[in-house]
């Protein structure tokens, strides 16, 4: 019986010695000591053993399992000292991913500069707006169908009496009629701002950024307005370039135009990207007589102009960046959103 003890141990010692993992090290050990371990059948044996012998038995037991529990406890510390990851404080750390500012946002700290370096201010109004400064003091007829359900989103909110219905702003325009009720002439605006429209597809989303100029004084022309957009031309999309103005109709302004820019890549002969040498860039016109009106601003005395284009369009033709679909802008897809 003492001899199989001593087996037992010598064969534990050298499992405990070939072992390379804790997990091993102590399945080693429940194979012996646990419930039905072999060291554990072995001590039991006890009970059968003829008297004289019990003690010499007790004695080797217990040496058994002094022995083993030593060896597991060096080994399980070698062990531990292996698994430990070495760790240098000196090394240099892993950088933090660095999050970027969104196309948009550059595109609107890059067209403010532009602006403000020459005199206008940076406003903001709104985006939920009453029908009046959106449409009504614009001098939009009642029956005009941008006041469509289908074209603007309203607000689930009582009328207010003066201003009507409250609505989304559907484009910066609102802010002319804000503007000209808080500041007297000379006005330099430039009010930057999100617009929204019901409208979905490749090219539109319901929620879009507008920038819109304003300039009112006394003896403004539709010179200024040609200078200005031609500086806003030449400064952002590269000295080169020249804008034309092209006969349009909008409510509030009187004349209207859409401005077209000289297409970069075939410089104005024409290709497949442009309309014969020129690309659309947005609206623009002098301020209706109405509007200044409705502002409490005498038309005899004070003329302006006004402008309103994307900003979304108007950086992606600066950059020469075609996005497939404009869905993508602000589907927070980092794969889109790195690349920009
Ligand atoms: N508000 C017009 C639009 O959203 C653009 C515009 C602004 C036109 C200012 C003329 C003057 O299409």
């Amino acid at each position: 019986m003492k001899e199989d003890l001593i087996n037992l141990k010598n064969q534990a010692i050298a499992q405990i010695a070939e072992c390379k993992d804790l997990e091993e090290l102590e399945q080693i050990r429940i194979d012996l000591f646990g419930r039905s371990g072999k060291f554990t059948l072995a001590s039991k044996e006890i009970a059968n053993i003829p008297v004289e012998e019990k003690k010499q038995f007790g004695i080797t037991l217990n040496e058994v399992k002094n022995t083993l529990e030593e060896q597991f406890a060096e080994k399980r510390n070698e062990l531990n000292n292996n698994a430990r990851v070495w760790f240098d404080p000196t090394m240099p750390s892993k950088l933090p991913k660095l999050g970027k500012l969104h196309m948009v946002t550059h595109a609107i700290n890059e067209i403010a500069e532009v602006f403000e370096k020459i005199g206008f201010t940076r406003m903001k109004y709104p985006e939920v707006e009453f029908d009046y400064f959106a449409f009504g003091a614009l001098n939009f007829p009642e029956n005009h169908p941008a006041r469509d359900d289908w074209e603007t989103f309203f607000v689930d909110q009582p009328e207010s009496k003066k201003y009507g219905p409250m609505l989304l702003t559907p484009h910066t325009s609102s802010g002319q009629i804000r503007e000209m009720l808080s500041n007297k002439p000379p006005i330099r605006m430039i009010n930057i701002a999100k617009c929204y429209r019901r409208q979905i597809d490749v090219s539109h989303y319901p929620m879009f950024h507008q920038f819109e100029g304003l300039v009112v004084d006394k003896d403004i022309s539709i010179t200024h307005l040609r200078g200005t957009i031609d500086h806003f031309a030449k400064s952002f999309f590269g000295p080169e370039r020249v804008t034309r103005l092209r006969p349009y109709h909008f409510q509030f302004t009187e004349p209207s135009f859409e401005v077209d820019i000289s297409c970069n890549v075939c410089n104005g002969k024409g290709c497949k990207l442009c309309k014969e040498g020129w690309l659309e860039i947005g609206g623009a016109g002098m301020v209706h007589p109405n509007v200044l009106s409705n502002c409490g601003l005498d038309p005899k005395v004070y003329s302006g102009f006004a402008f309103g284009w994307g900003v979304e369009r108007t950086y992606m033709m600066k950059s020469g960046l075609s996005v497939p679909d404009i869905r993508l802008l602000y589907s927070s897809d980092l794969r889109v959103l790195k690349q920009l």
